[in-house]
């Protein structure tokens, strides 16, 4: 017999087409109930009843499960390895890029890499595919307007060449923008591309069982080219890599066999 919360999952997979199962328990339950709790809900199906209805409260739901904070070359060690080792090694092999930053929240990731290799590698050619799960993220990020602390990693050269600061905000240019193709995509269900020279998907399993992280990591592999490279958010290690066929090359950078 599914418990109380796991008839939420599935009444929420079959209403509102979102489904949480491949997610760790605790951690969803958790945020849920905190969310029920600020509400005075105390039954899934009444909450599940309000989904429904408001819009703003399925937005919030959504926003507190998925955690979409991003910023602008987040973790900067690890993009100073992308910039001056391992992009420069791909280049050296071929001047055309595929490139997919899965779960891409707001923009800020596959738009640092777009100012990277425009600046960095201006004879490259490249197409950029950034995905994910959360429409509304995506809509923010071809608007493309960004506060403060999301750009506050950003080298101030990027800022001010790529930037126009309105007030308090920044809104990214137009150059940057068109050479990204948004669009969604659930890692956990959708059918992948192929033939990627890089993906990005970091900050973006922390909440995945280690069976959905394991297969999505065997779905990555398959979505490489041959040599083809992963590139992995801080927290997350690949603990099957070697199992799976990928060598380390540099902390967080995964490569597929030749
Ligand atoms: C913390 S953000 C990471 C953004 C960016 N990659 C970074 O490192 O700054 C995590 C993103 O993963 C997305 N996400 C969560 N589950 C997903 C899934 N199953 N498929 C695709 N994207 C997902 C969320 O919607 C959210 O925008």
């Amino acid at each position: 017999m599914p418990d109380a919360y796991e008839t939420f999952l599935q009444d929420l997979r079959r209403k509102k087409g979102l489904d949480l199962s491949g997610y760790k328990r605790p951690q969803m339950e958790r945020r849920i109930n905190s969310l029920m709790r600020s509400l005075k809900i105390t039954d899934y199906s009444a909450y599940l009843d309000l989904l429904e209805r408001e819009i703003q409260h399925w937005r919030k739901f959504v926003d507190t499960l998925t955690i979409n904070v991003s910023e602008f070359y987040r973790n900067p060690a690890q993009w100073e390895v992308l910039e001056s080792k391992i992009l420069p090694e791909m280049l050296a092999k071929t001047n055309s890029l595929k490139l997919w930053s899965a779960g891409c929240s707001t923009g800020e990731e596959p738009y640092t890499l777009v100012m990277i290799l425009l600046n960095r590698f201006p004879n490259a050619s490249f197409s950029l595919l950034a995905t994910d799960v959360d429409d509304e993220v995506m809509t923010k990020a071809k608007t493309g307007l960004y506060n403060d602390k999301s750009v506050a990693n950003l080298p101030k050269f990027y800022l001010t060449r790529y930037f126009t600061k309105q007030d308090n905000t920044y809104l990214i240019a137009d150059d940057v923008k068109k050479r990204v193709k948004f669009m969604k995509h659930n890692l956990l269900t959708d059918v992948f591309d192929r033939n990627f020279d890089l993906i990005l998907c970091r900050n973006v399993v922390i909440y995945f069982t280690e069976e959905s992280k394991s297969e999505l990591y065997r779905k990555f592999y398959a979505a490489l080219k041959p040599g083809g490279i992963l590139f992995t958010g801080s927290t997350e290690q690949i603990f099957q890599a070697r199992e799976i066929g990928y060598t380390l090359v540099s902390s967080f950078f995964y490569k597929r066999a030749e």
